[in-house]
């Protein structure tokens, strides 16, 4: 595993408790809405990369009762979280959900993945992988955070405040060449609301996806990072709207599935 893909493992082990009491609920309309995209799908299991505690699961079952569900997620922490809380009912296997392994290959009816898509090292190349695990017919829809989720707002002044630029150049190229049919690519919004500036910064800090950067560089630079968003954040509770993309493709049916009956 390189270092990069280790830290960010770690980062989530550390979040896992503060996201699940902090984001997950107010990351739910999203993954309810990548779920609800699929509409009908061939016999097969679902797999979920990125499934963190799985919050995909309860959905999904409601939705496609009986069908095998399957999970990924590189930290242990979270994985171990997602089997307590749904036994039996689903897999949830540990590792890097980038590449899938060969035995995904054409294996599945759906895809599902919420807020995974942005963290992994190469999203276009996990795009194609999570296409390639499609049956014919099958669908994947994938929600995740893009590099302008809003104009302001909390996720805007942490992005402002940090003042460097990540490499969103894939997300142009993310849909290209694809083998499968995009149904739906759009921005989906809906109100979040946190109790004040602050808590949402310190639990991002502890429970979300900006604990693999306090890994990397320390706790003073949070503390400075923290001072600079506090100076441009306003008082008291904090609604915004954030934007994420949400993509569905459908993988063509086969020729023999999609011909007319001959009598
Ligand atoms: C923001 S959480 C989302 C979890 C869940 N889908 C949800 O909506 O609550 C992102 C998850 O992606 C996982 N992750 C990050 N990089 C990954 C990778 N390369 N392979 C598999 N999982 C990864 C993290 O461990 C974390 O659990």
């Amino acid at each position: 595993m390189t270092d990069r893909l280790s830290r960010i493992a770690r980062g989530w082990d550390q979040a896992a408790d503060g996201y699940v009491a902090y984001f997950v609920p107010r990351f739910a309309p999203w993954v309810a809405a990548a779920v609800e995209a699929l509409e009908t799908l061939p016999d097969g299991p679902i797999l979920v990369p990125c499934c963190g505690t799985f919050p995909e699961a309860e959905l999904l079952l409601e939705r496609f009762p009986g069908r095998e569900l399957a999970g990924i997620d590189l930290s242990a922490g979270m994985v171990e979280r997602a089997r307590e809380r749904l036994g039996q009912r689903v897999t949830v296997v540990q590792g890097d959900a980038n590449i899938l392994d060969a035995r995904w290959s054409r294996a599945c009816a759906a895809v599902v993945s919420a807020f995974g898509l942005q963290q992994l090292p190469e999203p276009e190349a996990a795009i194609r992988s999570w296409t390639d695990a499609l049956r014919p017919g099958g669908r994947l829809s994938v929600v995740y955070w893009p590099e302008n989720t809003e104009d302001d707002g909390p996720f805007a002044a942490v992005a402002k405040a940090i003042g460097e630029r990540s490499d969103y150049s894939w997300e142009d190229r993310l849909l290209d060449g694809l083998d499968a049919v995009v149904e739906r690519d759009e921005f989906v919004a809906y109100p979040m609301t946190h109790p004040d500036a602050a808590t949402y910064f310190d639990t991002s800090n502890h429970g979300g996806s900006m604990r693999a950067l306090a890994l990397a560089r320390g706790d003073d630079y949070i503390a400075q990072l923290r001072q600079r968003y506090l100076e441009q954040a306003p008082a008291g509770e904090w609604t915004h709207h954030p934007r994420a993309r949400l993509i569905v493709v459908r993988k063509p049916p086969s020729r023999a599935a999609a011909a007319p009956p001959t009598s």
